[in-house]
């Protein structure tokens, strides 16, 4: 059914075992600054936005246009909040939103001292229960390059089905081409008809 977004009421911010997952706010730039800063030698491979470290401004900039965003429902980007330092473990979001459809492409990317301890995997997951149960997605991808073999890890480990590889689908950031391989979960298949 047609839906007007911005009528929708939705929650800024919920849980998972470890995480806060809440939307950008104000000031929030420093943090993520900080998080891009250690983290950047494994960023630099895979996000185009990660080529050069950003100043502490263009990191807050970055994150109000992100909150407006938020607020126009046009992209929903997501800070990973530990719950118990308060650290920003990671920064994800669905993406890519077409609204007709009720499809959500999620992104994600971990700050370097938190990989490796599944932290990803549990915010995935709880956004996309997020995207089926408030958002009422009918379709949730996740997307990344065929080199990316972590990323991929992520979708397979939540049981995202792998419908196909794209070939030659994009530049990749060192400029040679990518492969995408397209993961989805989908209403009435991955998930139930009622969203459980
Ligand atoms: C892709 C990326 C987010 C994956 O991070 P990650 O730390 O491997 O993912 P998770 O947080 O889900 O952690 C999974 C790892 O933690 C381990 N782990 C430890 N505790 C865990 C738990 N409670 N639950 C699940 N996994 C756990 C898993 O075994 C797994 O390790 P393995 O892959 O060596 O087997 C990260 O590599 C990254 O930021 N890369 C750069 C940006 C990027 O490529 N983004 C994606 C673009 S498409």
């Amino acid at each position: 059914m047609a839906v007007n977004p911005l009528m929708l009421d939705l929650p800024e911010s919920f849980e998972s075992r470890r995480l806060l997952i809440r939307a950008p706010l104000w000031g929030d730039g420093v943090k993520v600054n900080e998080a891009v800063a250690e983290s950047i030698d494994r960023l630099q491979p895979w996000m185009p936005w990660a080529q050069a470290l950003p100043a502490v401004e263009e990191s807050e900039a970055d994150i109000r246009r992100a909150r407006i965003q938020f607020l126009e429902r046009k992209d929903m980007r997501f800070q990973l909040l530990s719950k118990e330092t308060g650290m920003l473990v990671g920064c994800s979001g669905l993406h890519r939103i077409d609204w007709d459809s009720r499809k959500f492409e999620i992104g994600y990317w971990v700050r370097t001292s938190c990989e490796g301890q599944g932290f990803i995997t549990e915010a995935a997951e709880a956004i996309t229960n997020f995207a089926v149960r408030e958002l009422q997605a009918s379709r949730v991808e996740i997307r990344c390059d065929s080199r990316n073999t972590r990323s991929a890890r992520v979708a397979e480990r939540l049981g995202f089905t792998l419908e196909g590889i794209l070939r030659n689908d994009a530049r990749a950031v060192d400029g040679s081409l990518r492969d995408t391989m397209v993961f989805a979960k989908v209403r009435g298949v991955e998930f139930s008809p009622e969203g459980d």
